[in-house]
């Protein structure tokens, strides 16, 4: 189960980085797990808009904990709550400085156009060229409830929102420049 799985301890400080100390990867409910579980492409979850977060729900920090694991073991660099069965609006997200979580999202300013190749966890293996916003500004809740502002731009602000759009149901292909679209037999940029 989730006994010492984490303190609370390591979600204290605002939008301060966690990192998870198991040495093993686990499921929602304690089982060991793998990216092997990730929703793939075609299930019906990663179509729908998600629910809001309820900061109420007891089980919250262990499911980011999930989902960090999840990330980490894929790789990728972000990953929304749907994209592991759960229809909440949150995700988790590493770019290089360490795991951390965006509960109810939502993008509040963007500037300029940046086209770059994306992949994703739920379609591996596929890349193509997105247009996105070079630069975003998303306001949330980091996994205590504090309010957390974060502003992004390169390869965070397409992060944000690539997972964003998951929590919205939209999925990379759908912005893809359909000519660029291309399955690779090694992925060896980063998936979202
Ligand atoms: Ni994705």
């Amino acid at each position: 189960m989730f006994r010492d799985f984490h303190s609370a301890s390591r979600f204290s400080g605002q939008a301060a980085p966690f990192k998870s100390e198991t040495t093993q990867h686990r499921d929602y409910k304690g089982n060991r797990m793998s990216s092997e579980e990730i929703v793939l492409y075609g299930d019906d979850i990663l179509r729908k808009p998600t629910k809001p977060v309820d900061l109420s729900n007891s089980d919250l920090k262990e499911l980011i904990e999930h989902m960090i694991e999840v990330m980490r073991e894929a790789p990728g660099v972000g990953l929304a709550a749907n994209q592991v069965g759960i229809d909440k609006r949150l995700f988790v997200y590493d770019v290089g400085e360490g795991p951390s979580a965006i509960l109810n999202p939502k993008i509040i300013k963007q500037r300029g156009k940046e086209i770059a190749t994306e992949g994703c966890l739920s379609i591996p293996g596929l890349q193509g060229d997105v247009r996105r916003a070079a630069a975003v500004v998303v306001e949330g809740l980091d996994p205590d409830g504090n309010e957390v502002r974060v502003e992004a731009d390169g390869l965070l602000a397409r992060v944000f929102q690539h997972e964003i759009d998951h929590l919205n149901g939209t999925l990379f292909i759908d912005r893809a420049d359909p000519d660029t679209l291309a399955w690779v037999s090694e992925v060896e940029t980063e998936e979202e």
